[in-house]
């Protein structure tokens, strides 16, 4: 199939383009769109064949279930039932925001959005392109990130060009994601709330709601089989090994991570850095670096993080050196994908007193 790409004004959405985006939504077809996340691959949430092409398109086995996006609080007793008091406070709150929340399924919802499951995860957009789509759509929009199964997920309209072009009919190019990084997913299904992926949410944010709210994000590798989605370890992977060191002093995580740039390159090989634009300096010339921001700023490197691995893909480097950015602000979120991306590979750098 041709893939039409249409580049949208995200202040003032064309109104005959996102007509004729929702039109292909409501016969069954794919639209990728930005949100403020990342850019999403979507499809009629109410109809089970369109979300099987989501999942053909994606190469995404179907027992990983997609987030049903609404444009309108009233859309969410289409999709959920037994919904709790506390998912209205949140959704209040937090909506339009980077807060997916997963609920007991309503009836009418197609398997295909959570195979195996009786839970769906839904999640209102903030930006006016993905809002502007499901309203002109009229209908719930399943949506997965607009990556193939395991690739670092797309921020930009290019990105999703580069991974599905010829398998989604139309890409709407609002140009960057503003956080670049997926949203929180909290789980309200079961008897405790917790969050399933850290994100866009902070926990502090939703400890407020919720005291003692945790986080059981759980890294599963390819040969433990389980029911629990959305938590392989490989996820968000570029071409190249990512190596994550953490612990230690910032001085001697550095230290540690230049060595062993310099010992990649003394072998031949591509080197790439993902580090504040400070830290630069610490690793010998030949390393390669795309500016992610400065230490301490986690909205701007989360902002550029996918992007600036798939720029490190696109450069063919076969060493990709990271390290710990701190758990505050975006930070438990970068980790997360870090730790994925490196397919849990973390270098613990032993503590400056020998403790660790
Ligand atoms: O920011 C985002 O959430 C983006 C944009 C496009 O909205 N979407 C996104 O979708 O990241 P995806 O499919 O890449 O990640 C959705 C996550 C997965 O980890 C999936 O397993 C989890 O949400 N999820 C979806 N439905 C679920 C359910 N019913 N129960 C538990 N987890 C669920
Ligand atoms: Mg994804």
């Amino acid at each position: 199939m041709e893939t039409q790409l249409h580049s949208v004004d995200p202040l003032h959405p064309d109104p005959t383009t996102i007509d004729s985006a929702a039109a292909i939504i409501r016969a069954g077809g794919l639209v990728a769109f930005p949100t403020e996340t990342v850019y999403g691959l979507g499809a009629n949430a109410m109809d089970g064949s369109a979300l099987g092409r989501i999942y053909a398109a994606k190469q995404r086995p179907s027992t990983d279930p997609i987030i049903a996006h609404i444009a309108d609080a009233s859309q969410l007793k289409r999709l959920a039932c037994d919904i709790p008091p506390i998912a209205h406070d949140l959704a209040q709150a937090f909506w339009p925001g980077p807060l997916t929340l997963v609920l007991k399924r309503a009836p009418d919802v197609p398997d295909a959005i959570a195979e195996g499951l009786n839970t769906v995860a839904v999640r209102m957009p903030a930006h006016p392109i993905a809002v502007a789509l499901l309203r002109a759509a009229g209908t719930p929009i399943g949506a997965p990130s607009a990556n193939t199964f395991t690739r670092p997920s797309a921020t930009r309209a290019e990105h999703v060009m580069q991974d599905l072009g010829g398998r989604v009919d139309m890409i709407l190019d609002g140009g960057d994601a503003s956080i670049g990084l997926e949203s929180t997913v909290l789980d309200l299904s079961g008897t405790e709330p917790v969050i399933l992926r850290p994100g866009g949410v902070l926990l502090e944010e939703l400890q407020r709601f919720i005291p003692g709210l945790t986080v059981a994000a759980r890294y599963l590798d390819e040969s433990t089989h389980s029911n629990a989605p959305g938590q392989m370890l490989k996820h968000y992977s570029p071409h190249a090994e990512l190596r994550l060191y953490s612990g230690g002093s910032k001085d001697r995580r550095l230290a540690a991570m230049s060595a062993a740039a310099y010992h990649a390159l003394e072998e031949g090989l591509l080197v790439g850095a993902l580090v504040a634009e400070e830290d630069e300096s610490a690793f010998p010339e030949g390393t390669l670096h795309v500016p992610l921001g400065s230490d301490g700023d986690t909205g701007a490197i989360g902002k550029r993080l996918f992007a600036a691995m798939r720029e490190l893909d696109a450069a063919e480097v076969e060493l990709i050196i990271v390290g710990d950015f701190g758990r505050e602000a975006l930070g438990s979120a970068l980790w997360d994908r870090l730790l994925r991306a490196a397919e849990g590979r973390v270098i613990q750098i032993a503590e400056p007193d020998g403790q660790d």
